[in-house]
């Protein structure tokens, strides 16, 4: 059974969210959805996730899954909005623990954020399953981009986060805490092992040459045409690109909100007296090696 596969485009943060779905049952998951933040004024909006869950009532499909491909540093997920309004179970890669340890220490959070991941419904290993009604799925530990990366397999649909941009892309840095652009190369040959014809969708697309934003490739044309990585591209040279290349890039626009966001699984900090939920700066901290 081969799933059907809605793309939305959340253009402030180039991320692609994906509604995946059973024709048949109409059991349905999402795919990396994002909560608006606008930075300035410290305010979040559903607006992007309301057309998901518009999408979702239209096509009378039921939420079971709400999975993320990674703790993402550039957006904030709206998982807990989606659950809210629409149930489905959260999920995240088992890795979370180690990035949450990070974090916990980069933000200095107090024993109240206890890094095991049970802010996550569910906390899935290399090679577990899950299903969407009929359509049968897998999860493929991706770690290199960050240590928490999972891939996920349904039917002929893979859902590769940051693992690997469209061709004309590339990839993405591996400078963050618990990256590694060898793994990164390790996991991208695991894709490539899959059959050429897999649908490969991206969690990114920052429109390389000024293009439309896509979202859809495969693994053959990825084989073949990544301009970073191809099946045979020898891991010393993608290796000394990518450190070459991410030495350069500055730290994300929202790594501060995002992060802190994420790593509880989309929830806010909890309020404090006054009723507001607050998130910390840490001074000198990001920006360099931790
Ligand atoms: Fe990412």
């Amino acid at each position: 059974m081969q799933p059907t596969v809605t793309p939305f485009f959340h253009a402030p943060t180039s991320t692609w969210t994906y509604v995946v779905s059973d024709p048949a049952s109409r059991d349905a998951a999402v795919i990396d959805p994002v909560l608006d933040y606008d930075w300035r004024s410290g305010r979040t909006g559903t607006a992007s996730a309301d057309v998901v869950l518009a999408h979702l009532a239209a096509g009378d499909l039921r939420l079971r899954w709400i999975l993320e491909t990674h703790a993402h540093a550039d957006h904030l997920s709206s998982a807990p909005y989606l659950q809210s309004k629409a149930g489905g179970l959260i999920a995240i890669g088992e890795g979370i623990r180690q990035v949450q340890a990070t974090f916990k220490r980069v933000f200095g959070l107090d024993d109240e954020f206890v890094p095991d991941g049970r802010q996550f419904d569910h906390l899935l290993a290399d090679g577990g399953t899950l299903e969407i009604g009929g359509v049968a799925g897998q999860v493929i530990a991706t770690p290199g981009h960050t240590s928490d990366s999972v891939s996920y397999l349904f039917g002929d649909a893979l859902f590769v986060g940051d693992t690997i941009f469209m061709p004309d892309g590339g990839s993405a840095r591996c400078d963050f805490p618990g990256g590694d652009a060898a793994e990164l190369h390790r996991s991208v040959q695991r894709l490539y092992a899959l059959p050429a014809a897999t649908r490969v969708f991206v969690c990114h697309d920052y429109s390389p040459g000024g293009r439309p934003p896509r979202c859809e490739t495969t693994i053959g044309e990825q084989r073949a045409s990544n301009i970073h990585l191809k099946a045979d591209t020898p891991v010393g040279d993608y290796v000394a690109m990518r450190q070459a290349r991410d030495a350069t890039l500055d730290v994300p626009n929202l790594i501060i909100p995002s992060v802190q966001v994420n790593i509880r699984a989309g929830h806010l900090p909890p309020a404090e007296s006054d009723g507001v939920s607050y998130l910390k700066v840490p001074l000198n901290v990001l920006g360099r090696p931790l």
